[in-house]
């Protein structure tokens, strides 16, 4: 807030002040001690006996102030330009922001509200406060989304496949160290501010393939669990825990799980009387059930909503919710058979149980029908449940858009996910995971990507993942533009107008990118089995997994139609239903999720599909090296570690993308015979 005089007004009692009351304060001071400003936290308009925002006032004019409306109750403070009291309660997390000529007031009813508001004043720079006639607004801000959420991957201790953190690509766990959670929560304070500052009010901790060991968080690990939730909490960030659906025979030593069990059902009771106890506003629980070898209620012939109903019976009288994940598909699939869609799996589970479920369970549904490719369709699961609170789930750890070793920015592939109409007009998916009149809303989740790393993400660029994640949560009608310049201009303060345009470009279209140099028009995968780096272009095609791509010498592609394909097509409401079923329709870049077509195929970009796959592979690795080469000439006019970190990793994403581009090209020229039309040399 620069050298700015910041009152802060907060309620008096102590029983109205809740912990993030004394988080605006800390805050507050951090943002304008360190910068020469003056922090008042007692003005008090009954004491000064004047209106401080039109008048004079003892001692210095404040130029910001942050006040709660309870502490303003009494005063008769209603600057010119405020339309109406500023007492005048705010729903939760919101925030009002009253501008006149040379002051701006913030007041929220909660802690949460005003720490948030801090925060955007925080973001504002030097245009904070406002002189001149124009200056005079009065702006409420509320979030659009009511969950914002971030979902840990972590193991207690090393996995002996999957290291610590599931899909983790920033070093170990931020919250665990040798089986147990750290005594140093230091790192997890500073994380739980950057959290905070953008909006995130909801974290889980631990991986949702709930091993052995972590089972026990919820009965043994309470204490610790406990710590965490207090550093969370002081930023109005509410924790839950992944449990396993079988904890009751993994922890509680019951010979079954199943729902109906009434000794089932009281250990469930029992259990979460005990996590209240210990962590009072604890946020819930997630769950991965009957997923990729999870326990879960099909092993008892009982449905999802049997499953998930059971744990939000116990959550419900503390007030707790149930994230019940929607991804559920047979991980042992025959690859001959060709009538098993894993596209159509969530669908088929979760779209007949739409109403059955209870009113704290909210259910957690990809993005995509897949996992989390860097191009999909929206799942039809968004627009199959009406009466069911439903969380759109994204993943800001790179598992499939290159581990962090790539520069991927996928805010604008978010932004597209976010802004897509299921029913063609009308209600966004933002809307639908806002909620409506039949069911409130489930919000956004993002897979974490943050470690223990130095620099929070392992690449230092992948910062932006995470901010940009806060900052649509918040608003999903953010431009990723604008979010990005924001970042560039708080990740690196004073840079020079030459560094922020060259973080734009390296930075802005490197999703599109991606896109160019992997799996083409919507396919997907093409991975390295496994830990997915890295091209394999039939690396899953004879798996169990269901995620094939089926090319032959004359085509590639999978058939999801109604009339010749696995019917997938027909779980999405007019007019996409019929915009994909057929190959004149289907966008481009979704052809080959829908359809299987010969390689001469031509596109509605005029390219045909087999010169499209050498095209875009080219484009996309040449651009890889522009970016390399803009990155280049920052030497010298950012801070070292942080240039050489990304040059290193760019060195990486050259050479990835090349081999991409250089596998893929080579697969599909020895598939289809059909040469480069433009004269490249393929191998
Ligand atoms: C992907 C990922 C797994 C993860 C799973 C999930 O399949 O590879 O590591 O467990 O998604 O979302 O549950």
């Amino acid at each position: 807030l620069g050298r700015r005089t910041v009152a802060v007004l907060l309620p008096e009692q102590p029983a109205a002040r809740e912990p993030t009351w004394d988080t605006v304060l800390r805050e507050a001071d951090r943002a304008t001690s360190a910068h020469g400003g003056v922090l008042l936290r007692t003005l008090d308009p009954q004491v000064t006996g004047a209106d401080p925002l039109d008048g004079p006032v003892r001692g210095p004019a404040p130029d910001i102030v942050l006040a709660s409306t309870s502490a303003l109750t009494g005063s008769h403070w209603r600057p010119r330009a405020a339309s109406e009291p500023l007492t005048s309660p705010l729903p939760r997390d919101a925030f009002r922001e009253v501008r006149v000529p040379g002051r701006t007031i913030v007041v929220a009813t909660t802690g949460s509200g005003l720490l948030a508001g801090l925060h955007h004043l925080v973001r504002q720079g030097e245009s904070v406060v406002t002189d001149g006639p124009g200056a005079a607004s009065d702006t409420t801000h509320a979030p659009a989304l009511p969950i914002r959420m971030l979902d840990h991957w972590d193991n207690l201790g090393p996995h002996p496949v999957m290291g610590q953190v599931e899909r983790g690509y920033a070093g170990g766990s931020l919250f665990f160290s040798d089986g147990a959670v750290r005594e140093d929560l230091s790192r997890v304070a500073e994380y739980a501010r950057l959290l905070g500052s953008v909006g995130v009010n909801r974290v889980a901790v631990n991986n949702v393939n709930v091993h052995a060991l972590e089972a026990r968080l919820l009965t043994d690990g309470l204490a610790d669990v406990a710590r965490l939730a207090d550093v969370f909490r002081a930023h109005g960030i509410r924790l839950h825990l992944s449990v396993s659906f079988a904890a009751p025979m993994l922890v509680g030593g019951l010979p079954t799980a199943d729902p109906d069990d009434p000794d089932v059902r009281r250990w469930w009771a029992d259990a979460t009387a005990k996590v209240y106890a210990a962590v009072p506003d604890f946020g819930g629980y997630v769950v991965k059930a009957d997923s990729e070898g999870q326990p879960g209620p099909f092993a008892y012939g009982r449905d999802h909503a049997d499953g998930a109903n059971l744990l939000a019976r116990a959550l419900a009288p503390f007030g707790g919710t149930v994230f019940w994940r929607a991804f559920v598909y047979d991980h042992r699939q025959d690859w001959r058979d060709r009538s098993t869609d894993r596209a159509r799996a969530a669908h088929d589970c979760f779209a007949p149980l739409d109403g059955k479920f209870d009113d704290n369970v909210v259910l957690q549904v990809k993005h995509g029908p897949m996992d989390f490719q860097a191009r999909e369709p929206v799942s039809p699961v968004l627009a199959a449940m009406p009466h069911t609170r439903l969380a759109v789930e994204l993943q800001a750890t790179q598992e499939y858009t290159g581990q962090q070793r790539h520069v991927c920015h996928l805010h604008p592939w978010w932004h597209e996910i976010l802004a897509f109409r299921p029913w063609g007009a009308g209600r966004s998916v933002a809307d639908v995971v806002a909620g409506s009149a039949l069911a409130p809303g489930g919000g956004v989740v993002a897979v974490s990507n943050v470690g223990d790393d130095p620099f929070w993400t392992g690449h230092p660029l992948a910062q932006a993942n995470l901010y940009a994640f806060g900052r649509l949560a918040w608003d999903p009608t953010l431009s990723p533009e604008r979010v990005l310049a924001e970042w560039a201009g708080l990740a690196f303060p004073g840079a020079t107008e030459r560094v922020r345009s060259t973080l734009l470009d390296v930075l802005g279209d490197s999703w599109h990118t991606y896109e160019q140099y992997t799996a083409p028009l919507g396919v997907g995968f093409m991975v390295r089995p496994g830990h997915h780096y890295g091209p394999d272009v039939d690396g899953y095609e004879y798996t169990p997994w269901g995620t094939y791509h089926f090319a032959d010498r004359d085509g590639v592609g999978v058939d999801r139609t109604r009339a010749t394909g696995t019917g997938f097509t027909g779980q999405y409401p007019a007019p996409w239903r019929d915009v994909y079923e057929s190959p004149d329709s289907c966008p481009d870049e979704l052809l080959l999720f829908f359809h299987h077509v010969p390689y001469a195929h031509v596109l509605h970009s005029g390219s045909t599909v087999i010169q499209h796959i050498y095209d875009s592979r080219a484009a996309g690795a040449a651009r890889v090296e522009q970016m390399a080469a803009a990155w280049s000439e920052l030497d010298g006019a950012i801070p070292a570690g942080v240039f050489e970190e990304v040059a290193a990793r760019l060195a990486e994403q050259v050479r990835s993308a090349r081999e991409w581009r250089d596998q893929v090209s080579a697969y599909f020229f020895r598939k289809s015979g059909v040469p480069d039309a433009s004269g490249r040399a393929i191998c």
